[in-house]
């Protein structure tokens, strides 16, 4: 109730004037409907005195006037206050993809994506089945009972008790088995998220699923879910399933007591047969309402339910915020470590890392793995904040920027390549709006990428499968340069992105692209002394701190980390030259 009032009132009140439109249809047409039994009381009333048979005309006139006054604005309080349902769903789903795009690292780390899907999808259909069709139908049927009450009351309020004494019983049945209904469907939710992630984890994983011929044990694994899913579900339909009968025979309870404590009354001559008539027909009007309500009350918890959990993602905040008054990006692009402590869960994945990438320069980082690299890098488009520490951009701690403009001027190219299922030209030109065709052709020229488009029947027009599914790792990967080159970047940072190139690609690569980076900051990360040789400083990490850095040149004689990976690779290619 609480996040009724809280979530799904702001997105209603959106709506006032067709809420109102749709409210007042629904007045007009409850009205007409409860008038109808009058008009039949009337009718037999009048045709039991002695008026002429010709009055019977008029009433059936009457009544088909009346029926179609009802018909017309039922229709148009179903398609108002549904439609209603519908912009709020649209809203509600617009806001869920924008808080999506927010939200940072952090917040994903801790939420399966299948269980997402499910919220903006399954989640988001309960709230509007609760919003649409079971607000419509609570005040459509609680309306037809009062008028239709009001009536019988007026009429004879003995016989009104009567048909009335099954109500507490009524409501103990709805109320009890709403709760349960209420949590086996919450479970049943749950349980849908499992069965999406799974499925999501299963399609995007598919290669390693194959290559690790675990086809079968996963088949397993998804049965045995799906059948807990089953289960549940089963549960729910038995649960439900005791539930309507047990209702309608409280209201077939109703209809006797009525037929029998009525028929008395009409034969003691207490009420007319006009009367005794209207009864029944108000009973068999309230009969929908009966079960709609507990139907409705139903719809109204599966969808305070998802409610709930759709909130918790639109409640989340993202720890990475624009500050009140950002700072302008500086002219300088120098980017300082200051003292930086990162890690997660008591572990530290850098333990206090001091280093400068002066403007202009190209900075190298290696070290071998896990020693933080990654971490390091990602810090400085903020993707995530450090623990301790600060990192600077021409001096300012990037927390006092604007996020989306710190990123502007960095070109990231992350460890893992990420393309989208778009061609390749629309791949590269990712985040750069009206990127020309030329634009776009320097890019991936300029990332070595080229040659391979040319061999495509399609070239840029290539469609790229899910993920970047039907490229090569290392045309994968120099897309994701183009993409970053196109940016026209004041800083470019290459996390082992040349990892899945040959070194002759890798040289060439690196030419253009020291040509491109010329007056511009670069951040090379490699695990290859043949990448950072060239670099202006190579900074080498062990264990979240630098351990050594220096020229090229300085680290060989220094005869540490560096110096060793050096004399390896030389073994290697010497070994490869034979
Ligand atoms: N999101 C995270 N949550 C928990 N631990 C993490 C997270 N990201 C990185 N780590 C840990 O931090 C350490 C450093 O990781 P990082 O990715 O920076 O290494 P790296 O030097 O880039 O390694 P590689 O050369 O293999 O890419 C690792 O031990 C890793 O397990
Ligand atoms: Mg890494």
């Amino acid at each position: 109730m609480q996040h009724f009032l809280t979530t799904a009132v702001p997105y209603l009140r959106r709506y006032k004037r067709g809420l109102a439109m749709g409210l007042g249809a629904l007045v007009l047409k409850d009205v007409a409907g409860a008038s109808i039994p009058l008009v039949i009381k009337a009718a037999i009333d009048t045709v039991t005195s002695d008026a002429p048979l010709t009055v019977l005309y008029w009433f059936c006139g009457l009544m088909l006037a009346i029926a179609a006054f009802k018909a017309f604005f039922q229709y148009w309080m179903r398609v108002i206050l549904v439609g209603i349902s519908r912009d709020v769903e649209f809203d509600i789903r617009n806001d869920l993809f924008r808080q999506f795009t927010r939200l940072d690292a952090g917040f994903y780390a801790g939420h399966r994506t299948g269980d997402l899907m499910a919220r903006s999808t399954n989640d988001l259909n309960a709230v509007r089945m609760m919003l649409g069709p079971a607000l419509m139908y609570l005040t459509e049927t609680s309306l037809t009972f009062v008028l239709a009450l009001g009536i019988m009351f007026s009429v004879d309020w003995q016989l009104t008790l009567w048909a009335l004494s099954p109500a507490p019983l009524v409501t103990l049945v709805v109320i009890f088995f709403g709760q349960r209904i209420h949590a086996r469907f919450q479970k049943i939710q749950e349980l849908f998220s499992d069965i999406s992630s799974r499925v999501q984890e299963n399609l995007s994983g598919v290669r390693v699923v194959r290559a690790y011929a675990q086809e079968e044990a996963e088949l397993e694994q998804f049965a045995k879910l799906n059948e807990r899913f089953i289960h549940q579900n089963l549960r729910l339909a038995r649960l439900s399933g005791l539930f309507m009968p047990l209702l309608q025979a409280l209201i077939g309870m109703t209809f006797l007591l009525v037929l029998i404590v009525g028929g008395f009354r009409l034969l003691d001559g207490q009420i007319t047969l006009g009367s005794f008539v209207m009864f029944n027909t108000y009973m068999g009007i309230l009969v929908w309402p009966m079960i709609a309500f507990g139907w409705v009350v139903n719809l109204m918890q599966r969808g305070s339910a998802s409610l709930k959990r759709i909130r918790a993602v639109l409640d989340e905040e993202p720890s990475i915020r624009a500050p009140r008054q950002p700072e302008a990006m500086p002219r300088d692009a120098t980017i300082g470590l200051h003292g930086v402590r990162m890690g997660w869960n008591g572990f530290n994945a850098l333990a206090g890392v001091d280093l400068t990438i002066p403007e202009g320069a190209t900075v190298a980082v290696v070290g071998r793995t896990g020693s933080g690299k990654s971490t390091l890098v990602q810090l400085i488009p903020r993707l995530f904040d450090p623990v301790e520490g600060e990192v600077r951009v021409g001096g300012i701690d990037v927390r006092s920027f604007d996020p989306a403009e710190l990123r502007k001027v960095i070109g990231f190219i992350p460890q893992e390549t990420f393309l989208f299922s778009a061609t390749l030209a629309e791949n590269i030109a990712f985040g750069v709006q009206n990127a020309t065709e030329e634009q776009v052709r320097a890019a991936a020229e300029m990332a070595g990428l080229d040659c391979d488009i040319e061999d495509f029947p399609l070239g840029y027009r290539t469609m790229v499968g899910e993920r970047g599914i039907t490229l090569s790792g290392g045309q994968k990967q120099r897309t994701a340069i183009a993409r970053a080159i196109l940016r026209d970047p004041r800083v470019l940072i290459l996390d082992d992105a040349l990892s899945a190139v040959d070194t002759i690609t890798e040289e060439r690569i690196l030419g253009r692209l020291r040509e491109f980076m010329r007056g511009r900051t670069t951040v090379l990360i490699s695990h290859r002394v043949s990448t950072v040789r060239g670099a202006d400083r190579i900074y080498v990490l062990d264990h979240g701190r630098v351990v050594e850095q220096g020229r090229h040149e300085e680290l060989i004689t220094r005869g540490g980390y560096y110096a060793d990976l050096h004399q390896k690779q030389l073994l290697e290619e010497e070994l490869e030259s034979i």
